[in-house]
């Protein structure tokens, strides 16, 4: 065996455990993830577990094979992997395997029923070459009991965890993970306040809209009492118990996001056209602070709608705000309102505002969005034709304080 070290890099494998090393990629170069900013990059984790003959933990994104058959070279013979357990079948996990089939021909792919289909749809594996195991089932694969664990719609229907007993190791795929590149295999190798803010980056643009069924999970897992050493997910560090950033940190983060308890803060999202609607949100964000609650202002010209989800994730009020052109919204309002929508952020209140020079229709397009949204309105919805005066600055001050109050009411 090679592998030396913790940090990840010169194409070596790195061992987590004596049997368990990470093979997979980094991608410094990662800043967009279909539509979600990732401005540090990822990591696309493949973990190669030694039995008696060996199994490959999911696969990388295609444009990183080379990377993860010279990691794995580093430790085994790659043709020595007989099982790949999928346990996620969207492609910068699976976009490798069809030439990790072609190189080295591993005798099964064992995934969800979900992920079964999804692989032959993906790649037309001929169907012997795939085992759909089931929820709870716990089966000896190259020596080594694996217990499946269905997470459907966590985020995809296929997706599942497997946990090692004999380990005590669970293996979370997307879920528990970040996007995150970095060289240091551990969390607790690195920067806590980076592990806090990627991974409710990630929570938010990713899992949020699934927060039930992650209460649901994290029930199941304290009722069956699962408490692993290790946490391997599919990007970003490992969870390691007994380091300053164990599993039950991150299990912590997960049940708190989750329970979508609204705070005090206030996400404000506008554009403008000639800092008419600019003018309204400073003013609403001055009413919101002079009422004890805390504003966050994106204008939609500098902000991205990943960093508007991440504030979202912990926050008690959306409060939105376009001009209108072309008897319509503005498109940067379309596009965060349709992308926040997807994220069903719950217990939301909120309005709707918007200065116009004519006809007008923003406001009533956005409150109809916001409802869409079930973003509970309160006070007034605000538009105003050309630029606001000093008494319509007044009126925007005072739906801030409104909007302030309701905070204040639903946070009880
Ligand atoms: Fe990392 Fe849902 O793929």
């Amino acid at each position: 065996m090679n592998g030396e070290g913790k940090v990840r890099g010169g194409f070596k494998a790195v061992p987590v455990t004596d049997r368990i090393f990470w093979v997979g990629a980094i991608d410094w170069e990662l800043r967009d993830f279909h539509g979600y900013s990732t401005s540090r990059g990822s990591t696309y984790n493949a973990y190669l577990v030694l039995g008696e003959g060996n199994i490959l933990f999911d696969a990388v994104k295609e444009p990183f094979f080379d990377e993860m058959m010279a990691r794995i070279a580093s430790v085994v013979d790659p043709s020595s992997i007989r099982a790949v357990v999928s346990n996620h079948a969207e492609m910068d996990h699976t976009g490798s395997l069809a030439r990790l089939f072609e190189a080295a021909g591993p005798a099964q792919v064992l995934a969800s029923a979900s992920g079964v289909r999804n692989l032959d749809l993906q790649m037309g594996f001929h169907p012997a070459a795939l085992s759909a195991v089931g929820d709870g089932l716990t089966a000896s694969v190259c020596g080594l009991d694996l217990t499946f664990i269905e997470t459907k719609m966590l985020h995809w229907p296929d997706s599942m965890f497997t946990f090692l007993p004999s380990m005590n190791t669970l293996v979370s795929q997307d879920a528990f993970g970040m996007h995150l590149a970095t060289p240091e295999l551990f969390a607790f190798e690195n920067d806590p306040a980076i592990l806090l803010a990627e991974a409710a980056r990630y929570y938010a643009n990713i899992i949020m809209p699934y927060s039930p069924l992650v209460l649901k999970l994290l029930d199941r897992a304290a009722s069956i009492g699962l408490d692993p050493d290790l946490v391997l997910p599919d990007h970003g560090p490992v969870w390691k118990k007994g380091t300053s950033m164990p599993p039950s940190w991150i299990f912590g983060r997960y049940a708190h996001w989750a329970s979508m308890k609204p705070t005090d803060k206030a996400v404000i999202v506008y554009d403008t056209m000639w800092h008419a609607t600019e003018k309204m949100a400073h003013a609403i964000a001055d009413g919101v602070s002079a009422g004890g609650a805390v504003p966050r202002v994106h204008p939609m010209k500098s902000s991205h709608r990943s960093d508007i989800a991440a504030d979202l994730l912990e926050a008690g009020a959306l409060v939105a705000g376009s001009p209108t052109i072309n008897n319509g919204l503005f498109p940067t309002l379309s596009d965060i309102c349709t992308y926040l929508k997807g994220l069903r952020r719950p217990d939301l209140v909120g309005s709707a505002f918007g200065s116009y020079g004519w006809s007008g229709e923003s406001v009533k397009v956005l409150s109809e969005l916001l409802a869409g949204m079930k973003v509970t309105q309160v006070g007034e919805n605000i538009g105003i034709q050309f630029g606001p005066d000093a008494a319509q600055l007044d009126r925007c001050r005072a739906q801030g304080l409104a909007i302030a109050a309701a905070i204040s009411g639903a946070r009880g």
